[in-house]
């Protein structure tokens, strides 16, 4: 079954084309990958998916309900949940008070008390505590629970915010460059807790530079190119497409 259907979808920024007539799907229980070369239009495409851009034309379905044009708060209270390419963590909150936020999305009232840091009822707060703080344990980052979300490293505020995206439990989570600015090791990290997700249940459809990781963990890539899609298959066959030889994995010898 197809979570997702994008249906030539396009977006035009002034005389830029950075999406054009653009479909895909993304099948339950699986990773997709969306690479290109940078200014390809792979965040304006999740953008256009979450519902932070509305598409000139096309649409997208989430389990089947059209949801181009619905706000983002709507569209991640029906399981869609999304990191950001650059970390967007609240400062002055600790790592579990980030992650509580992502879980009050399902509720307005919860989520502005979250982002506005008011007081919760005690139970509800009890709840969503535990709830945050299993998370947390799943990406092995609970013993970080209580320090300062904005004073951790860059590759573990990456995973505070991945915890805060799955605190919603969605059942499709968009991550835009997971990977960027990791070492080595971190990236591996990240693919090894990527692939938990996609076992939990969560659909992942993530943006990635590091082809490597790209290759080990998704089931299916699409590849973008100044905005039109070029490729759309399993990893070892887009690896092999002439095209996407040409216009991707030659961007180092440009
Ligand atoms: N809000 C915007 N206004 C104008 N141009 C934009 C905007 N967002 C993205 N662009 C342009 O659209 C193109 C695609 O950008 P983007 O989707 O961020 O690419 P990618 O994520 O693949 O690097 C780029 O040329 C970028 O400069
Ligand atoms: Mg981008």
């Amino acid at each position: 079954m197809n979570l997702l259907e994008v249906q030539n979808i396009s977006k035009r920024f002034g005389g830029l084309q950075a999406v054009k007539d653009v479909s895909f799907s993304v099948r339950q229980g699986t990773i997709k990958a969306v690479i290109g070369p940078n200014g390809a239009g792979k965040t304006t495409l999740f953008n256009l998916v979450s519902g932070f851009l509305t598409p000139d034309s096309g649409a997208v379905s989430f389990k089947n309900a059209e949801i181009h044009g619905m706000s983002p708060f709507e569209i991640a209270g029906l399981g869609l949940s999304r990191t950001f390419q650059h970390i967007k963590l609240f400062s002055r909150m600790t790592a579990l008070e980030n992650v509580m936020v992502g879980r009050h999305v399902r509720s307005r009232a919860g989520f502005v008390a979250g982002m506005l840091n008011l007081p919760w009822t005690r139970q509800e707060d009890r709840e969503v505590r535990g709830r945050a703080l299993e998370i947390m344990d799943f990406l092995g980052i609970a013993p970080l629970a209580d320090s300062e979300a904005t004073s951790l490293s860059y590759g573990q505020q990456r995973t505070v915010e991945l915890a805060r995206a799955l605190a919603s439990e969605p059942s499709l989570l968009l991550l835009d460059e997971p990977a960027a600015g990791l070492n080595m090791r971190e990236t591996a990290d990240t693919a090894k807790l990527i692939g938990k997700i996609r076992d939990r249940g969560v659909t992942v459809l993530i943006v990635e530079h590091d082809m490597q990781l790209v290759m080990n963990i998704s089931d299916e890539i699409v590849v973008l190119s100044y905005g039109e899609k070029i490729a759309d298959d399993r990893p070892l066959t887009v690896q092999k497409d002439p095209h996407v030889i040409r216009v991707y994995l030659g961007e180092d010898d440009a």
